[in-house]
């Protein structure tokens, strides 16, 4: 089937959704999602949204700004970063209006708590600035634009894979998609289509990503020619659940949490003492990774599984339960402890992905030299670049919000302008024969693949990444690409086959740990959450630059693209 719209979203986060509530203001605007809208990644985002409304303390989008550029260790776009902290106070406000439900300070304002790396007058000590809706401040989001979008008319494909993208020239034509529950492939038409595919954490064994996280907008595009930006910066989270990865969020150190290692220190002291345990988030993993590593963790069964703790219980039993009720739950369900009681037991997890599908302030993809036509991204799949290094907490909601609300507005009007273009409707049939030889053939199954895949991004390209652990997952993705090309289903039924959909989503994670390896392999110091012990210090002469790394069959090709620095000298950073 061939489907026609002005306007085409692949993804229904908050970026996706957010940009399709503006594009629709004037466009047939479709949402297409693998997922139903509601169980998208943004859900899980826990800690808030930072905007300086200045609500409980003086603030400035300034500030806020700077943070943003010292956090990602001065390798962020400084334009894109001003924009990010003055459109997030006016975005913060166009959410409380369409009905988010954000807690209160006693006078009725939005509330406001810390996080890492949020300081007021440029460096001085933290500041109010993530606001919140109890631990749920994601799932917020997602419930008011989705209610949003249905009362303004967007379309919505609910459980359709994206799998390929189609150009002409430098044009974005469409997309062509895989429906779960038929196991049918269509061709969607667009003048304009926008990716907003969230992340992809699911190539490490320990992560807080959903399931879905597979990178597809990104490993499509990759596989359509385009390259990526800045992959070797991916973020680890310092507090996940040990053993399983799923999220403690920040704000319980924004509350007052603190970590201590197994002889009871708060070992912050030593690493920043100024900011503590709410130093940018590389800081802090690093910190943790150097207490295991130096015999100060608390021992898991293998060395990967160590851990510190997390205790939030001098924070009382009202804090608990009022400001962070779901991970309350989460420890209870999952550990048996109970945060109001005694420590949490955490360890860094692989949480979010820098470097993406390279993009202008509009959302239009841009490599540098080329702006491709009617190509959009938006949120974690997209590198505009306002994280950097190193993305501060509570940065990727308003990074999604902003930038997903500022690309839909350029679609509207991009639409008014244009005609649909050609499209190759051939590509769904070609799709739908590479689908069927999954099924038809005899092969091997995609598990022990997958496991072999995170197990080596986990243990080579980690919190710490040295070359020849570097080049040991290089060498290890090519392999596990080259036997992937013999995966075949069991399942050969048409209708939800999730087997096929995994496959799908394997190759994606495949292409970009690949690239993520190569990139990372290549940068020859350490920055942000790009950690080498054999390159330790941060080299502004050779590398205060992009990152360009362009698939190409078993290869990756790399180029460069200048940072722009024109607001904030490059300093040292110390909190
Ligand atoms: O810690 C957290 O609540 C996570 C927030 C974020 O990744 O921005």
């Amino acid at each position: 089937m061939v489907y026609e719209f002005d306007a085409v979203i692949v993804g229904a986060g908050g970026a996706g959704l957010y940009a399709a509530l503006e594009a629709g203001t004037t466009a047939k605007t479709a949402v297409i999602s693998k997922l139903y809208p509601m169980r998208s990644h943004t859900g899980a985002a826990q800690g808030g949204i930072g905007a300086a409304l200045g609500n409980v303390e003086e603030d400035k989008p300034e500030w806020h700004a700077f943070d943003t550029v010292k956090g990602g260790d001065y390798l962020v776009d400084q334009e894109a970063a001003r924009i990010l902290a003055e459109e997030a106070v006016q975005t913060v406000y166009d959410l409380e209006n369409r009905g988010l439900p954000f807690s209160r300070t006693p006078e009725g304002r939005i509330a406001q708590r810390r996080f890492g790396g949020h300081t007021r007058n440029f460096g001085e000590g933290p500041v109010h600035r993530s606001c919140y809706a109890a631990d749920r401040t994601g799932n917020m989001i997602l419930q008011t634009l989705y209610q949003q979008c249905i009362k303004n008319d967007v379309h919505f494909f609910d459980e359709f894979q994206v799998v390929e993208l189609l150009l002409d020239g430098t044009r974005c034509t469409g997309v062509v998609v895989f429906e779960l529950k038929t196991g049918e492939v269509h061709i969607f038409r667009a003048k304009a289509v926008l990716f907003a595919t969230g992340g992809f954490g699911r190539m490490f064994r320990i992560t807080s990503n959903a399931l879905a996280n597979t990178g597809d907008g990104p490993a499509v595009l990759a596989r359509a020619g385009i390259p990526m930006e800045d992959m070797e910066f991916f973020q680890f989270h310092p507090t996940g659940i040990k053993g399983m990865g799923i999220l403690i969020t920040e704000g319980v150190r924004g509350e007052g949490g603190i970590l201590l290692n197994s002889k009871g220190e708060r070992f912050m002291e030593r690493y920043a003492p100024t900011m503590l345990d709410l130093a940018p988030r590389d800081m802090v993993s690093r910190a943790i990774m150097t207490e295991i590593l130096e015999g100060r963790g608390v021992r898991g069964d293998r060395e990967i599984d160590d851990w510190v703790m997390l205790d939030a219980s001098h924070l009382g039993r009202d804090v608990v339960e009022s400001k962070i009720p779901d991970i309350a739950d989460f420890c209870r369900t999952y550990l048996a402890i109970d945060p109001a009681e005694e420590p949490m037991p955490v360890q860094p997890t692989a949480h979010y992905a820098m470097g993406g599908i390279p993009t202008d302030v509009h959302g239009r993809v841009d490599t540098g030299g080329t702006v491709y036509e009617g190509l959009y991204a938006a949120g974690e799949c997209a590198c505009v670049s306002v994280h950097g290094a190193n993305r501060l907490g509570t940065n990727s909601l308003v990074d999604l919000v902003v930038f997903g609300r500022r690309a839909g507005k350029h679609i509207a009007e991009y639409v008014q302008n244009v005609t649909h273009g050609p499209v190759d409707e051939g590509a769904a049939q070609a799709y739908s024969a590479r689908v069927a030889k999954l099924k038809t053939e005899k092969g091997k199954h995609p598990g022990p693949i997958y496991r072999e895949m995170q197990s080596v991004m986990t243990a080579k390209v980690g919190v710490y990444r040295n070359q020849s652990n570097m080049q040991e997952a290089i060498d290890t993705i090519r392999k596990l690409r080259e036997q992937f090309q013999d995966v075949r289903v069991q399942d050969t039924a048409d209708n939800f086959n999730t087997e096929v959909l995994a496959i799908l989503e394997l190759e994606n994670l495949l292409d970009l740990s690949l690239i993520t390896a190569v990139s990372a392999e290549n940068r020859k110091e350490s920055r942000g959450a790009h950690s080498r012990p054999d390159y330790p210090d941060r080299d502004d002469e050779g590398w205060l630059k992009h990152t360009l790394a362009r698939l190409d069959g078993d290869k990756v090709s790399l180029d460069y693209k200048s940072v722009d620095v024109g607001i904030w000298e490059p300093k040292p950073r110390v909190y």
